[in-house]
């Protein structure tokens, strides 16, 4: 056994050098169904342990060791597990070991109730799952999400390890059953194989040897299994494909292209072009594992030089000239929700593609599946670890292929644009065909020129803050003074656009999502006519106002955070809200039951305690003033 690692990049490179084949596999199943105790039997019994952790073992399993007098494996596992835990912060850990048949990659996902989110990153590039159920308890819902998700991110091959089997006095019956109502279950997924073991972890049976006392199993042990398992797919099928990672330019003469290939082959002399663009380009090498080769190949990490003097940065994706990746804008996924926040189609997430990172949305939530049947059902929004069909609408165009396809141009990272945390992983199911069916109209008269008539440059002042903060108020006297001395203006709010346009929403956050987005949409169209617009919603998500800020030019929208604490609106109560909501007869109400998220660098602060609603009208007209959007 050597060491547990957090980066990908060394797992990459320990499985690049190894000679023989490697297999990446990861164990999965609910927490009590034995995982670490089967690695470390695994490992002990074929001596793949070195002599003093086995001491240690036996010492710490005589004082702490649920397992009588036997070795207790899975102190052996967690005990690493709570080493790794002090210093690195990674979700998963992948082990190393080697027999003499191959060498193996194990990823240890602890199993706590985070355990989806690391199944999802241990996932990521696996060929085998060992789904692991206790044969006491047969299949559970958790056997079935695993192995859900394992198909989702690509794993082809499924070990079933009846786990425990002594405990049912190494029944066959018992085993039978429980391979056929998995077999039954994850008829749908398409696994290349799946084997189904009977086996103890805690005494060895079918782990490392094939076991005396079950002499009605006639496969392979588990070991044997995986040294023998055909790991072979259609490596070098389909068209090349290459990810620019990096460019490499060390000294003017060189410029290499880096990446890893993720399809087809590459020579010297081959036609290339960037996926999406017009200009081709010949290979004139090609650099792999530090010497110039002929060919290279899908899972190759190389470096190729090209003939010709071309613009290529990272990002761009290589592929071959006569069958380019297709680039999309659009398209139909598979999403595991990783976040304690739900998902809410419309809003705005960053997705990181191969090497790219870009905005999007979600824009349509097609349907959950159900985990325990795996049916689509009709769903508003996706809860943590939660599955779902979405469409995907990205700003930009990008290479984009089906994951079944392409596991690196397929799939992809969902990322909180304010935390920047992992929330999602998904799988691109459909690309939307060919370019969009509406095309955008350019108009003569543009919005330059709507503005130079009116003498003024367009804005939206966006006024966020709770009810009754003082936000209609201020924006109706700032409007009055724009008035006053000849400007264009509009008032978009909250209270009046819920009367028509926004009719149909309400304050479930899902809603109050839409109605952001919408609002921000119609005051965009408003600064296209030139005008100077007021929007006033409370606004309370702070992700909601950033992609409301995404949709303007630089410098156009302004942020007029209305500060007001939540005790002053409580006492003003103008509309005799609060007093119903705190009584409890209006739900979701923000500030009492809502969450507000105040603004953390307005353009503008106001605050209405300390200044009179005029004077501070006055401040947001000196601002305008001050800017240049007002003479
Ligand atoms: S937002 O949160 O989606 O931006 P918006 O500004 O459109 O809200 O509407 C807020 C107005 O709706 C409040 O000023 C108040 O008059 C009314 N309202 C009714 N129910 C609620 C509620 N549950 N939470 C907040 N405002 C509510």
């Amino acid at each position: 056994m050597s060491a547990t690692t957090g980066t990908r990049v060394s797992v990459d490179e320990v499985a690049a050098s190894a000679a023989g084949g490697t297999l990446r596999f990861l164990t999965c199943g609910s927490v009590d169904d034995g995982k670490s105790t089967l690695i470390g039997r695994l490992l002990h019994d074929r001596k793949l342990l070195p002599d003093d952790q086995v001491a240690a073992l036996a010492r710490d399993s005589a004082r702490h060791g649920t397992a009588g007098k036997d070795l207790d494996f899975a102190l052996l596992v967690d005990g690493l597990a709570a080493e790794r835990e002090q210093g690195i912060t990674i979700d998963v850990a992948w082990r190393f070991f080697a027999t003499p048949a191959r060498r193996f990659i194990v990823a240890d996902c602890p199993g706590h109730e985070q355990y989806t989110r690391n199944m999802a990153s241990g996932a990521a590039n696996a060929d085998l799952a060992v789904v692991l159920v206790d044969a006491r308890a047969g299949i559970l819902r958790q056997t079935r999400r695993h192995s859900f998700i394992a198909a989702l991110m690509g794993i082809r091959h499924i070990v079933l390890a009846v786990n425990k089997i002594d405990l049912v006095d190494f029944d066959q019956t018992v085993f039978d059953e429980i391979r056929r109502e998995y077999l039954a279950a994850v008829a749908g997924l398409e696994f290349a194989t799946i084997q189904a073991i009977p086996l103890s972890a805690r005494h060895g049976d079918n782990v490392a040897q094939t076991s005396a006392r079950t002499p009605w199993y006639r496969g392979p042990s588990l070991i044997a299994h995986l040294e023998s398992l055909d790991l072979s797919a259609p490596v070098d099928a389909g068209p090349f494909c290459l990810p620019v990672q990096y460019v490499n330019r060390p000294h003017a003469d060189f410029r290499g292209y880096c990446g890893t290939i993720a399809a087809g082959q590459v020579r010297v002399g081959d036609r290339l072009m960037v996926a999406g663009g017009s200009l081709d380009a010949t290979v004139s090498e090609v650099i792999a594992h530090g010497r110039t080769v002929d060919v290279a190949g899908r899972g190759d990490a190389v470096t190729l030089r090209i003939a010709e003097q071309r613009d290529i940065s990272r990002g761009d994706v290589l592929c071959a000239a006569d069958a380019p990746a297709r680039t999309a804008e659009q398209f139909e996924a598979h999403l595991l929700w990783l976040s304690e926040t739900p998902l809410f189609p419309g809003r705005s997430y960053l997705f990181k593609l191969g090497t790219r990172t870009i905005p999007g949305s979600i824009s349509r939530l097609r349907h959950r599946v159900e985990i325990d049947s795996f049916e689509s059902v009709p769903a508003e929004r996706l809860g943590m670890n939660d599955v779902g069909m979405v469409a995907v609408a990205l700003s930009t165009s990008v290479p984009l292929a089906r994951f079944a396809e392409s596991q690196d141009l397929g799939g992809f990272v969902v990322i909180d644009r304010l935390t920047n945390a992992t929330i999602g992983v998904g799988m691109v199911r459909e690309i939307a065909t060919a370019a969009p069916a509406i095309v955008w109209h350019e108009m003569s008269i543009d919005k330059a020129a709507r503005a130079a008539l009116k003498g003024q440059r367009p804005a939206a002042l966006w006024f966020t803050g709770l009810s009754g903060s003082g936000k209609s108020s201020i924006a109706n006297l700032v409007e009055r003074k724009l008035h006053a001395a000849g400007y264009h203006s509009f008032i978009l709010d909250g209270d009046n656009v819920r009367h028509g346009l926004n009719r149909d929403l309400g304050f479930s956050e899902a809603d109050r999502v839409e109605n952001i987005r919408r609002a921000a949409e119609a005051a965009r169209l408003m600064t296209e006519a030139g005008l100077i617009v007021l929007v006033s919603f409370i606004s309370p998500y702070r992700s909601d106002r950033a992609a409301a800020r995404e949709r303007f030019e630089a410098g156009e929208f302004i942020e007029v955070f209305i500060d007001t604490p939540v005790e002053e609106c409580i006492r003003r109560d103008p509309k005799g809200l609060y007093k119903r909501a705190i009584a409890g007869e209006i739900k979701n109400f923000t500030g009492v039951s809502a969450p507000y998220e105040a603004p953390e660098h307005p353009e503008i602060r106001l605050r209405t305690a300390e200044k009179s609603a005029d004077a501070l009208a006055d401040d947001v007209i000196a601002h305008l003033r001050a800017n240049g959007f007002i003479r």
